[in-house]
Parts: C-alpha cells; structure tokens; sequence
C-alpha cells in the first residue's frame, strides 16, 4: 500500500496560509468560476466573482497539464496498489482531508456526496443515479495521495490539441509547454475527427482516477457523469464536438443532466449524515463489492 508524501493533512494547516502549491482555500473553491445559474453566468464575468486563490489554481492547472503529464499519471495509477477499501470507507478517508475552509459554512466532502445524492433522490431518478451522485468526488482522495490541487480539481480539457477559448482563463496556456509544440495545437491535434472521448486524453484529475477505479460496477450513464462532471468546456460551453462520436454527444446529455445536482445542491440544508447512513450503505451494497482497489 503506497501513500503520497503528504499526510492526511494534505492541505493546509488551519493557521497558515494557502501554499504556493496549493492556492485554494477550500478545494471546491474552482467551482466559484460556474457557480452562478446557466443563464446569469452568460452575462457576468466569472473572473470578477471567482473566490480567492483560484486564479493562482488555473495558473499552476494550466501551465503542468500536459499530454506528458497525463499519461504518466495514468501510468502512475494504472496499477491500483495505494489502497484496498470499500466505498464508504473511502468516502470516511475522503472526510479526513483537512483544508482552510470554514466549518460552520462550508461542507464536508461527505455532505456535499450527501447532499448530491439525496437532490437526486428528491426528484426520483434511480438508484444507479444516487449512487453516481453519492460517489462522484471520491477521487479527490488523489490529494491525500499527496497530488497538488491543481492535479486534483479544476475543469477538465483535452490535451494534445489546441485549448478551447472557453475554458476558464484560457490565457494561462501560454505557459504550458505543450503550446510550443506545433502538432499539439490545431483542432484535432493528435487526435482524429469524431475518434470519441475513449480515445482523448483529458487533463489529469479526480474523475478520470475514480472512473478507472469504478468502470467495472456502474452503467455507461453513470460513468459518464463520473468521469466528464468536470468537463465543463464540453457539458457547459459545447466545445470539443469535433471529438466526440454518438455515444459521447448522448452521454454529454447525461452529464448536463447530473451538473446541477453537484453545483447547485451546495448550500442548501445540511444532510443528516448520521440518520441517512443506513440507506446509503445499503445502496453502495446494491453496486459495489465491499472491497475495491484504489
Ligand atoms: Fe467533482
Ligand atoms: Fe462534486
């Protein structure tokens, strides 16, 4: 069992500031950069409104995802050898990330999977469906494997071909070394017309982790949501169409129809994390073995 450098402290002390390394305060700080409703966001300026420390993030994001970096943190992980645990274990392991974040009025990790599955549940999709939403952040363990922030959350894009302008401060890419590489930057890059998302490779992060650890247990539906809900230069911008073959523009009808149970449940009541336990053991018994590799 390998853990990463940091502890399960992989943040930042309460009483320091947020690192160079790590600039958010709270992990889902990113988020502030969506946050507003579809309709509002068109004409208000996210960077203006986007909580401290998350330009510094998509700085960092920006300029090290490259295609370099992304296969190697596939390879990385291909074995599964950090740690055997069940899902709900993994989502105690996922509470014990500390970060600067305000416990009265920011969730915990496990509240917010909480709070998605029981907006899902509230209005009446399946039980596939509950459980996507319970487990979709369980890949944010990355950080307790001691991954920076910007290795961890953030919008997902493709790499390996030209950035879309849509994607959250798009001007940081000059810093990436991939925008110096020629093949790298027209349209399709290395990519092939319509090749479909199975073949892409987008930036390294917690749902593409949690979709290798999963695959195995969830419909293609359910596996979508996991592995593009942070994909929002396609789901929100509907950029990268040239990539993506039928199933992929179905499954990005899927993904649409998840974002807004993981953006817009946050804020409301508190789940009773205590009394609906009970029910979502039960449920994660229903797709899960109680023992998974991660
Ligand atoms: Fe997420
Ligand atoms: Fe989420």
């Amino acid at each position: 069992m390998k853990e990463g450098p940091a502890s399960s402290r992989a943040l930042n002390a309460d009483d320091a500031p947020p690192s160079r390394e790590n600039p958010l305060a709270d992990l889902d700080d990113w988020e502030s950069a969506h946050a507003l409703e579809p309709e509002a966001a068109a004409f208000r300026n996210y960077r203006e409104n986007v909580r401290p420390g998350v330009r510094e993030f998509y700085r960092l994001n920006h300029a090290n995802q490259t295609l370099d970096f992304v296969h190697r943190k596939a390879r990385e992980y291909a074995p599964r050898d950090r740690r055997v645990m069940g899902v709900w274990e993994a989502m105690e392991y996922l509470n014990t990330l500390v970060d600067d974040s305000d416990p009265d009025t920011e969730l915990s990790q496990i509240e917010h999977l909480m709070q998605c599955a029981e907006a899902i549940r509230a209005d009446g999709h399946p039980r596939w469906m509950i459980v996507t939403g319970l487990v979709h952040d369980l890949g944010k363990i990355l950080c307790l494997f001691g991954e920076p922030q910007w290795a961890v959350v953030g919008d997902t894009f493709p790499v390996g071909c030209r950035y879309s302008d849509r994607i959250v401060f798009p001007e940081f890419f000059a810093a990436n070394p991939d925008s110096l590489v020629p093949g790298y930057q027209t349209p399709l890059g290395i990519y092939s017309e319509r090749c479909g998302l199975d073949n892409v490779h987008l930036s390294w992060g917690h749902d593409e982790y949690l979709y290798r650890v999963v695959k195995d247990y969830l419909p293609a539906e359910a596996l979508a949501m996991i592995r593009y809900h942070s994909f929002y230069p396609a789901h929100r911008e509907g950029e990268y169409t040239h990539l993506m073959n039928d199933h992929d523009l179905r499954m990005m009808d899927r993904v649409r129809t998840f974002n807004p149970y993981d953006l817009y449940s946050k804020g409301h009541d508190r789940p009773d994390v205590a009394a609906l336990t009970p029910f979502y053991r039960d449920l994660i018994a229903e797709f899960f073995p109680p023992r998974i590799a991660w």
